[in-house]
Formats: structure tokens, C-alpha cells, sequence
């Protein structure tokens, strides 16, 4: 597995495949050899969107490749593509939202293409247990929610991943041809148990980046937004672009939002921890009711030390998601600590705030079900 891999069960793992441990995002940047989102490059970010967008303000959106060359040449005239994805293996929770949200904000203000690819193929590849009837149920359900989250179809190009394998394939062997075993072992860690679908596998992620060409005859980069464990994809598809004739494709990476337990990454796998984007109001109750927080084990005590927004889930939620107004967001931070205002009020707000938000995304994706097919990627 990468550099960024355990030695024991607590330190941090970052692979495409398992995201474990406490994430030192600036040791990621070091041993991943990305860029930290620098003032400079946001001034210049910001001359193209206006202010910029909360998860840039407060670094959920963290670090880079290429960001720089791609706004050189789109000030030249050259516009990028969007690229992101989603490995359907159950349903959606906020966590996944997070960079669609700002992918779709990108969208909005260069007015570029967005290629999202459904990776059915790969969940299908990695788990032992799944089924390619169940990955690709999971495809269209996560195809909704992606709607929902205000794409418009003119722009947006959804590639499922066994459905349109025909418009992928020439790419993906150009692509496969140029990575070696070696390259490929030691990106991603593959082992002797490896399966062999899984091993060429990298080389259908890849094949979005230059779809555009294919598609229109337009040779330009994909600026692909997405969380920072899919990076070992990029490493191995920047190597080998130019050579195949394409533009290096560029990266804007965030940070994953912490589940409602202590520690760790929103995962489909803890439902408990969760919250996808069909829970129902009462089970959303459930869920925050349970979340850790930074509080006490009494309220008098909690009104004399203060608490600790500092590993509290639910601040975090705030954070990416529902506080949009920075001073408000110091002030809870404020109270917390001083004590001023305990747990259960904090949960109550966010329970209010996160059933405001899902009751619109559901309603967005019951009618994503009629247009659903207008996205789908045409050859
Ligand atoms: N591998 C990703 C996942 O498991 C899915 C994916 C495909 C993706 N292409 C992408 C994610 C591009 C981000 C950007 O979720």
C-alpha cells in the first residue's frame, strides 16, 4: 500500500480502499507531493468566482495539482473539464455531498463540463460479497442524489461504468498499456491474492480524464475535485498523459467528514455513524442523539469547564456543512468552550438543520427520477 499506510491499527491509513486512523492532512501533502493551497493561488481563484467558496475559506479543500496551470490556461482562453465520481457501493450520506457541492459551485462559475463516472466495475471488483445486479441498483440511487444536488443536463456527463465500458475501452487500453505491474504494486498495493480485474482496474478511472477529446475533439485538461484518498489514480494518470498525447489531468483535493463516532471518516459501512441522504427525521434524531461530542459527563460540569468543540462530530457538521456565517460559527465555537451552551442544544440545532436540508435534497431526487436518463454521457 502507499507511504501513507500502518505500521499498527493506529496510525493513519489513506488508500482509496480503507481510510483509518487520525488524518495528518500535512503529512499527506509531504509524502503524496501535492500543494498546499496557497494565498496567492486563491487571490487568483477568486478573481474567477467572486468570494470564494466556504469549503475553500476554511481549507476542506486543502491542497493541489496543477490548480495553477489550469487557471493559466483558462485565463489564456483554454477551458478545463470537471471530473468526479462515485463507487456505488450503498447509499449516499452528507459526506459524499461535500465535494459535489463544491464541484457543482466550480461548474456554476467556470461554465465548464462536468464528467461524473458510477464505478459499479470497481465496488463489484473489491468486494468479495457484492454483486454487479446490487452495484449497479446502488448506480442509478447514487445518480439521484448527484442530481439533486442542482447539476443541470446540459452539462453533465454521467458514465456508468458497465453500461458505457464501449466509450471507455480504447482509452482504457492506451492507458493500461503504458502503467507497468511494478508502477501499479507499488501505487496501490496490490498483492499475490490480488484479483486480476482489480489490478487493471486503475486504468478505468483514468479514462474520464480525456473523454473529452474523444467526445468533441477538444484536447484540454480535467480538473478533477475529489477527496484526497484517490490520489494514487492521478499519480500513475499524470505519468503517463502526455505521452498519450492529453493534457496532465489536475487535482483540488478535500478532507472527509468525520462520522458521528469518536474519530474517523463518514463511512457507508457504520450506518449508526451516518447520515445518508434518506434517513428520516426520527432516525436522524436517533443518530445525532447518539454522536460523540466534546462534552462532559454532567452538565454542571460542562457549564464550569466548557467542552471541546475540537473533537466534537457535530461541530464538524457546522463546519462543512451548516454554518455557513463564520462569526456565527466563532460564536458557537465560543459558547462551547465556555460552557455557556451544552451539548443538547447544539444537537438540537443541527438535527433541525439537517432535516431542513435532506427534506429538499429528497424532494430534488424524487423528481431527478424523471430526468435521470437526460444525463446519462451520449456518444
Ligand atoms: N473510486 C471512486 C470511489 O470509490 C469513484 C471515482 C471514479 C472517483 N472516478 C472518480 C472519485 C473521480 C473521484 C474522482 O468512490
Amino acid at each position: 500500500m502507499s507511504s501513507a499506510n500502518a505500521e499498527n491499527n493506529n496510525e493513519m491509513v489513506v488508500t482509496p480502499w480503507e481510510v483509518k486512523g487520525k488524518v495528518d492532512y500535512d503529512r499527506l501533502i509531504r509524502e503524496f507531493g501535492t500543494q498546499p493551497l496557497n494565498p496567492e493561488l486563491l487571490a487568483r481563484l477568486e478573481k474567477h468566482t467572486g468570494k470564494l467558496h466556504l469549503q475553500i475559506e476554511r481549507r476542506i479543500f486543502f491542497s493541489h495539482r496543477d490548480l495553477d496551470t489550469v487557471l493559466s490556461l483558462y485565463e489564456q482562453g483554454t477551458k478545463f473539464v470537471l471530473y468526479t465520481g462515485r463507487g456505488p457501493s450503498g447509499p449516499v450520506h452528507i459526506g459524499h455531498l461535500v465535494p459535489w457541492i463544491f464541484t457543482r459551485h466550480l461548474q456554476e462559475k467556470f461554465k465548464t463540463r462536468l464528467y461524473f463516472q458510477i464505478t459499479d466495475d470497481e465496488k463489484f471488483l473489491i468486494d468479495d460479497e457484492s454483486t454487479l445486479a446490487e452495484t449497479s441498483k446502488w448506480s442509478y440511487e447514487n445518480a439521484l442524489d448527484l442530481i439533486a444536488v442542482g447539476f443541470k443536463p446540459k452539462d453533465t456527463f454521467i458514465i456508468y461504468d458497465t453500461k458505457d465500458i464501449d466509450l471507455l475501452y480504447d482509452i482504457t487500453l492506451e492507458v493500461a498499456k503504458r502503467i507497468t505491474y511494478s508502477t501499479a504494486r507499488s501505487s496501490f498495493g496490490f498483492q499475490d491474492s490480488t484479483n486480476i480485474g482489480w489490478v487493471y482496474w486503475p486504468a478505468i478511472q483514468a479514462a474520464p480524464c480525456f473523454i473529452h477529446k474523444k467526445l468533441t475533439g477538444e484536447n484540454v485538461p480535467a480538473l478533477i475535485p475529489a477527496a484526497i484518498d484517490q490520489d494514487p489514480y492521478w499519480r500513475v494518470t499524470r505519468d503517463i498523459a502526455q505521452k498519450l498525447g492529453y493534457c496532465k489531468p489536475a487535482q483540488i483535493h478535500c478532507r472527509f467528514l468525520p462520522g458521528l463516532g469518536a474519530g474517523g471518516k463518514m463511512s457507508a459501512s457504520m450506518p449508526e455513524t451516518s447520515i445518508f441522504t434518506t434517513d428520516l427525521p426520527n432516525v436522524v434524531k436517533k443518530k445525532i442523539w447518539n454522536a460523540f461530542t466534546g462534552g462532559r459527563g454532567t452538565a454542571a460540569e460542562q457549564r464550569k469547564l466548557g467542552a471541546d468543540p475540537t473533537v466534537c462530530s457535530i461541530f464538524q457538521y457546522y463546519f462543512f456543512l451548516f454554518e455557513e456565517d463564520s462569526t456565527k460559527l466563532e460564536e458557537r465555537q465560543r459558547k462551547c468552550c465556555a460552557g455557556e451552551m451544552l451539548c443538547g442544544e447544539c444537537k438540537i440545532d443541527i438535527v433541525a438543520q439537517l432535516n431542513k436540508f435532506l427534506e429538499g435534497h429528497r424532494e430534488r431526487r424524487e423528481k431527478a427520477k424523471d430526468i435521470i436518463e437526460e444525463y446519462h454521457v451520449k456518444r
